[in-house]
């Protein structure tokens, strides 16, 4: 109750003096200075401003800045200073305090008749302190004089002052320690110097202060102890290097590579990559070789190391080039090469030593040059040189081709062709000639058989034809009796020229023979020795003999007779024993056979010695396997006297050791054991009479290895199914074939039946001409010699040629 009774009485008050007195009043009665203070900038400010008699003055109170302008109510966040109503109280706000705000505040209360009364109170903002110039880090360097830097800024100057390390001993200006505006300066840098100094900075005014620790070291001076080159700093091109500088320095170094020698000054390019301390090629190429420099450097100083990177490099040959020189004139052949280390250089060629070569060679560092120098070029030194470049690296070989242009060569400058009746011969011109000749030909025609105008004609033909031709070698018919004589033709290039001269000369058939001498006579052969007779016509190449039993001579013309060719064995088989023969010889060439001689007699003895043994098998004795081989031997005439037995002897080649020795009665198959594989045998047989031993027969054989012989023998798949195909086409075609000749249907029938009509008479003309050349085969005389029985001679009586029977001819 009684606080209703003051609550309304104070109502009642304020009411009277709102309505009466309100604009009298002030809300407060005096003038007051409250003082003056520091802000720090950045600081927020506040005051307050009570209005003591709210009721009648509310109104009339407000904030006044710096200068004198009102400061507006207005709520947090709208403008930097601002002031507000709580209750009674006018506060004033600046929410960051900056130095242009410094100045007099004043909360004024000014009534209707000009009443007015102030509080005022002075804000001076100062900026803090702060550091400039302190970095938290600071290096020493050993042996110098080095400053600590530490400033610091404030309104007013502040004060430094130091002290050092965990005992916070303040450092006063001595022999050793100079304080000075922007630092401490330590005298002649030890290592104790290292520490942590304190910077304290103060400003008097405003009894701020600052402290900074600085973390002071000693520097070293980078020193670069080593350039480490892995794998080497001496190298071969394309491998891959690295260099690292290996410094040691505090603060830690950075580090700079260079190489010289820098081309004139530019700069190189740059074919490394650089990571920190090193450097790395990828793969080194010979560009690369050369000095490259570290340089480590901090704030202490600068040192630098050199290392030499040097690169190998195989030997490259850059000249070795084809030359083609003229006979006779003088030629180098050079080899320049490359490389590092310097290759040693050769010129090399296989073949006959020609004249010594002169090698002369020019070096550089890494170069060489060799040369290779022919006073004079002969035909032989064509071929294939070789330059051979080797250093430690490798080595690289070229090869050039020195070509010797010369002038035309014949081998044979003179040669003498035999010609007759009308076989044409084959004048040969052929020459070596380099670059390739012209060739003429020409008739010198022959004294006795050819007229000067015979020679005009004949030339005057050719010269139209043939002369100047590159064709070596002319046909020649020498239908005419003085178409035989000399022969000339003449090669020529533009280094020369060569002559041969061919003289063709009419053949003729050899002479009688000469002398004629039995060399053995058994009971049923007889061998002789014949020497041809001498002779001016193409050489004799062979013998023929006809030859018969004294009886016959008596009865009839005709006899038996016997062609050799010249260097086998004149020998006579199938003769009868106890018998009286007369035999004559004419020496053949091929021209024809010469005439007969004059009759030899001779007779056979009753008994002799047997013939030597043949075989039927010796060419494929070495084709089979080691366990069948078996000679079939053929009995030989036993010449009047059963043969009793044989003696086989058969040696590994080379040893007269491990020889079987067999003997063996007369039989027409005897097996060879005691064989070894990979093995040549030589054997001999001889068969033996009472008379004694025949001449040996003898055979030479390999036993193969079981495996390259069962190689050979096994067909491959492959071979299998080919002839399978073969087979199934073979029957394909035999069937169409029955139905030709059966239906004269099928394929063959229809392709071809109705051309062969047309052809029927030119086939049975074909098929009659192939009787022809059988019989003459058989009307040839035909002369097989079995012994040694490795040959055998045909000789075809109509035209003249003795050919080995098996060959190709
Ligand atoms: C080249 O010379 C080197 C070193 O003498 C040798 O090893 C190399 O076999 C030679 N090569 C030929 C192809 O001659
Ligand atoms: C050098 O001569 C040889 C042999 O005649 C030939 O095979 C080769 O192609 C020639 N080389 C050059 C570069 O002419
Ligand atoms: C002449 O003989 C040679 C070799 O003997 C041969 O190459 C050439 O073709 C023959 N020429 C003629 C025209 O028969
Ligand atoms: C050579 O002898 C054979 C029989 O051996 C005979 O047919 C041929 O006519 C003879 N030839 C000569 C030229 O006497
Ligand atoms: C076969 O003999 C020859 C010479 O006696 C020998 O060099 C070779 O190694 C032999 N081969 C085998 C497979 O034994």
């Amino acid at each position: 109750m009684i606080k209703m009774k003051t609550l309304s009485i104070s109502f009642l008050l304020a009411i009277i003096s709102a309505l009466f007195v309100k604009e009298c009043f002030t809300c407060f009665t005096y003038n007051e200075f409250v003082g003056s203070k520091m802000w720090k900038s950045g600081d927020s400010f506040y005051s307050e401003c009570v209005c003591e008699h709210p009721v009648l003055a509310k109104k009339n109170l407000k904030w006044l800045g710096p200068n004198d302008q009102e400061i507006v109510e207005s709520g947090p966040g709208k403008a930097k200073v601002y002031t507000e109503w709580k209750g009674n109280t006018l506060n004033l706000h600046i929410a960051s305090l900056s130095k242009p705000l410094s100045g007099i505040y004043k909360c004024v209360s000014e009534g209707m008749n000009r009443q007015r009364y102030t509080i005022s109170q002075k804000i001076e903002v100062y900026d803090p302190l702060y550091f400039v110039n302190a970095n938290a880090t600071q290096y020493l360097i050993k042996g110098q004089d080095s400053l600590i830097t530490c400033e610091a800024r404030a309104d007013s100057n502040p004060e430094i002052t130091w002290s050092k390390g965990q005992d916070d001993e303040e450092i006063t200006v001595n022999n050793k320690y100079d304080i000075i505006q922007v630092g401490l300066v330590i005298k002649n840098v030890t290592e104790d110097d290292a520490g942590t100094y304190r910077c304290k900075a103060q400003v008097l005014d405003t009894g701020e202060n600052v402290d900074r620790y600085i973390k002071a070291e000693v520097m070293k001076v980078p020193v670069v102890k080593e350039i480490s080159a892995n794998p080497n700093n001496v190298l071969v091109e394309g491998k891959p290097l690295t260099l690292d500088c290996l410094a040691d320095g505090l603060p830690l170094p950075s580090y700079i590579w260079r190489k010289f020698p820098n081309h004139a000054g530019s700069i190189k390019n740059v074919t490394w990559h650089q990571d920190f301390s090193k450097i790395v090629f990828k793969n080194i190429t010979e560009e690369d070789r050369g000095v490259y420099q570290c340089t480590a450097h901090n704030k202490a100083g600068v040192t630098a190391k050199n290392i030499t990177v040097e690169v190998h490099t195989k030997p490259r040959i850059s000249k070795f080039k084809n030359i083609t020189v003229a006979e006779g004139s003088p030629a180098t052949i050079k080899c320049a090469a490359t490389g590092r280390p310097r290759p040693d250089v050769i010129i090399l060629y296989y073949g006959d030593e020609p004249a010594q070569p002169v090698f002369r060679n020019k070096s550089s560092e890494n170069s060489m040059d060799i040369v290779l120098t022919f006073d004079k070029i002969e035909k032989f030194h064509e071929r294939i040189y070789y330059c051979n470049a080797s250093n430690e690296v490798g080595f690289t070989v070229e090869k050039m081709y020195l070509k010797v242009l010369h002038k035309p060569h014949f081998k044979n400058p003179e040669e003498m062709v035999w010609a007759w009746d009308e076989k044409t011969v084959n004048l040969s011109c052929e020459h070596e000639s380099q670059p390739p000749a012209i060739v003429m030909w020409s008739f010198k025609g022959n004294s006795d058989l050819a007229p000067e105008e015979k020679i005009m004609e004949v030339n005057q033909l050719w010269s139209a034809k043939i002369s100047k031709t590159t064709e070596h070698y002319i046909k020649l018919k020498p239908v005419k009796n003085f178409l035989y004589g000399t022969y000339e033709c003449i090669a020529k290039n533009h280094l020369g020229s060569a002559k041969k001269v061919i003289h063709v000369k009419k053949g003729f058939i050899p002479p009688p023979m000469g002398h004629v001498q039995i060399s053995d006579i058994t009971a049923s052969s007889v061998t002789f020795e014949l020497t041809a007779p001498e002779n001016t016509g193409p050489p004799v190449i062979g013998f023929k003999a006809e030859y018969d039993t004294e009886l016959n001579y008596n009865i009839t013309n005709i006899h038996l007779n016997r062609t050799w060719a010249i260097g086998i064995p004149y020998k006579i088989d199938k003769l009868e024993k106890m018998t009286r023969y007369f035999i004559r010889f004419a020496a053949i060439n091929e021209v024809g056979t010469g005439p007969l001689g004059p009759f030899l007699q001779f007779d056979t003895p009753g008994k002799s010695v047997p013939e030597p043994p043949t075989w039927e098998n010796e060419a494929d004795l070495t084709e089979v396997p080691l366990q069948n081989k078996i000679l079939k031997i053929k009995a030989p005439e036993d010449n009047g006297d059963l043969i009793d037995y044989y003696v086989i002897k058969y040696c590994p080649e080379g040893t007269e050791s491990n020889c079987t020795v067999k003997v063996i009665p007369p039989t027409t198959n005897v097996a060879l054991d005691d064989l070894s594989e990979n093995t040549t045998y030589l054997l001999e047989m001889v068969a033996h009479n009472s008379v004694g031993n025949s001449t040996p027969t003898r055979l030479e054989f390999t036993v193969e290895m079981m495996e390259d012989l069962a190689q050979r023998m096994t067909m491959s798949a492959g071979e299998i199914v080919g002839i399978a195909i073969a087979v199934v086409i073979l029957c394909i075609v035999l069937l169409d074939i029955l139905l030709l000749v059966t239906r004269k249907k099928g394929m063959i029938a229809t392709c071809c039946f109705k051309k062969n009509k047309k052809k029927k008479e030119a086939n049975k003309q074909s098929r009659d001409k192939k009787g022809l050349l059988k019989d003459n085969s058989e009307t040839t005389d035909t002369l097989k010699r079995p012994d040694n029985g490795h040959k055998e001679y045909e000789y075809n009586k109509s035209t003249g040629v003795i050919t080995g029977k098996h060959s190709a001819v």
